[in-house]
């Protein structure tokens, strides 16, 4: 089967890049991706491709490359779920809020929605790929619906999971590692497999396109993510245990990351993972294992989160003993809100909860995040509840320029690693701040020696 026309449901942070880089490589299919969010699909159309609602180096010129030509965004699902061959289902699946699983399980009602509405409006043959990240067994759910409540139409499900990380999304595209599909091992499954296949074949090599059963896709998914959040969780222990010892958490990470067998990557101590990813994928995990009554391997798994927020915690509790045990009515700067640089994606940001903290302690905390504006600074924490929206907007002073941000502040902390932090011109921040002047680097990003001859009392993640 050749697919000539695509539809992506859901313009976010997957969806909307996945399908600019399919575009870009194959002009020969049509891309329509579709979204309810009216804002959301205006800003893909927007004129200027530098207001796109993403923010990923690459991409924009990416976009006007391929926008109008084969690469469409538009609100009108029905249609463009009616003329495609193959449908990405690339919606959100926060962690549930309510009910059963509460705070754990993926909250599955938008790929549900998702399903009914493909279901309701299909009148001829359509593979399905689930490209968010699911629970083991989605695909199960979504075959049932589409298989009980269309009109007579065959569906393929696909699971062909998405592993592009934020603020490298552009590169991680074009150049993956792996792709992988899941499919079912009929020959219709393997059929709609390889219709698959042959799109990414217009860019990627054969041999790196795995393909495996349904369940087999969607684990190795949650697998990935809960492995790489484990090496943080690991690495991020050790470094409390650096600070007691007078070890260099950088160091040791050097030392082992040089054994092969271990490897260089994901071993950056830092205030704690964040993103809309590895959080809800174990706890995804860790509430599958429990379902199955496989308590030992749901504490297991459910170990790298506490730690997580341990470290979270900790940095928090460094900046309020530091300073005297009081940062009441003291203004603190942070540098970063984001959940990593080179992305305005601040989902689960270590920012939020460290801000929540120190905003528990009277802090003032002024933010600069060069992609992140005052007002989601607000939404991140209003969606914690910890206290009115107006409580939050009095507590958060942001600036548009980091040296305001740093004037007269007690403390600056580095919440995000962004580049330009680091040539910033600290002797000038140094000077506008209050005596002794602070930093608590939470991304080991910052020369200890320089800033120490300049005269700031400074301390990283670790050492
Ligand atoms: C992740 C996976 O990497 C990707 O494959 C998957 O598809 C989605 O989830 P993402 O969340 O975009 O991607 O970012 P990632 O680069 O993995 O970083 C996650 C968090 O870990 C960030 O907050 C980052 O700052 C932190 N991190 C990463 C560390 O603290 N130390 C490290 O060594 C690496
Ligand atoms: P991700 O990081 O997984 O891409 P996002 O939240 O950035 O997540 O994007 C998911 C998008 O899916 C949102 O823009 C949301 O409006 C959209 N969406 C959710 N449900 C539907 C639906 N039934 N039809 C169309 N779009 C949807």
């Amino acid at each position: 089967m050749k697919i000539t026309k695509i539809c992506c449901i859901g313009a976010g942070y997957v969806g909307g890049p996945t399908m600019a880089i399919i575009a870009q490589k194959c002009p020969q299919i049509q891309v329509t991706v579709v979204d309810l969010n009216e804002e959301r699909i205006a800003a893909w159309n927007d004129a200027d491709v530098n207001n796109i609602p993403i923010y990923e180096p690459g991409l924009s010129e990416i976009v006007k490359e391929a926008r109008g030509r084969n690469l469409f965004f538009s609100t009108a699902v029905d249609q463009a779920i009616d003329e495609a061959e193959m449908i990405f289902i690339s919606v959100n699946t926060p962690t549930k809020t309510y009910g059963k699983g509460k705070g754990m399980a993926a909250d599955l009602k938008y790929i549900e929605l998702c399903a009914r509405q493909i279901a309701r409006v299909s009148k001829s043959n359509k593979i399905v790929v689930e490209k968010s990240t699911l629970p083991v067994r989605t695909a199960e759910a979504i075959k049932s619906i589409l298989d009980n409540t269309g009109n007579g139409v065959k569906f393929q499900i696909l699971s062909n999971p998405e592993f592009l990380a934020e603020g490298t999304a552009v590169q991680d595209l074009l150049h993956p590692d792996r792709i992988l599909i899941g499919g079912d091992t009929t020959a219709e499954g393997q059929k709609a497999i390889q219709a698959l296949v042959d799109v990414y074949a217009n860019w990627v090599a054969v041999d790196k396109i795995l393909t495996t059963n349904v369940w087999s896709s969607e684990l190795s998914k949650l697998t990935a993510n809960a492995f790489l959040a484990q090496r943080i969780s690991s690495i991020n222990a050790m470094s409390e245990l650096c600070e007691k010892t007078g070890a260099d958490v950088n160091e040791v990470a050097r030392a082992i990351g040089m054994d092969s067998r271990i490897g260089p990557k994901f071993l950056k101590a830092s205030v704690g993972f964040g993103g809309s990813c590895f959080q809800k994928d174990i706890l995804n995990l860790v509430y599958i294992a429990k379902s199955y009554g496989l308590q030992e391997v749901a504490d297991y798994w459910e170990q790298v989160i506490i730690m997580n927020d341990h470290q979270k915690r900790r940095f928090s509790d460094t900046i309020v003993k530091t300073l005297y045990n009081t940062v009441s009515d003291k203004k603190i700067a942070f540098l970063g809100w984001a959940f990593k640089k080179d992305t305005n994606d601040t989902r689960e940001s270590a920012a939020i909860y460290v801000a929540d903290d120190l905003i528990n302690e009277n802090a003032k905390i002024a933010v600069y995040d060069p992609k992140v504006s005052r007002k989601k600074v607000l939404a991140d924490l209003d969606y914690l509840q910890t206290r009115t929206a107006d409580e939050n907007a009095k507590s958060i002073l942001s600036f548009e320029n980091p040296y305001e941000a740093c004037s007269n502040a007690h403390a600056v902390a580095i919440l995000t690693e962004w580049d330009e932090f680091v040539a910033y011109d600290w002797q000038k921040i140094y000077d506008a701040m209050q005596k002794p002047a602070f930093v608590f680097d939470g991304r080991n990003i910052l020369d200890k020696a320089v800033l120490e001859k300049i005269g700031f009392v400074y301390q990283a993640i670790g050492s």
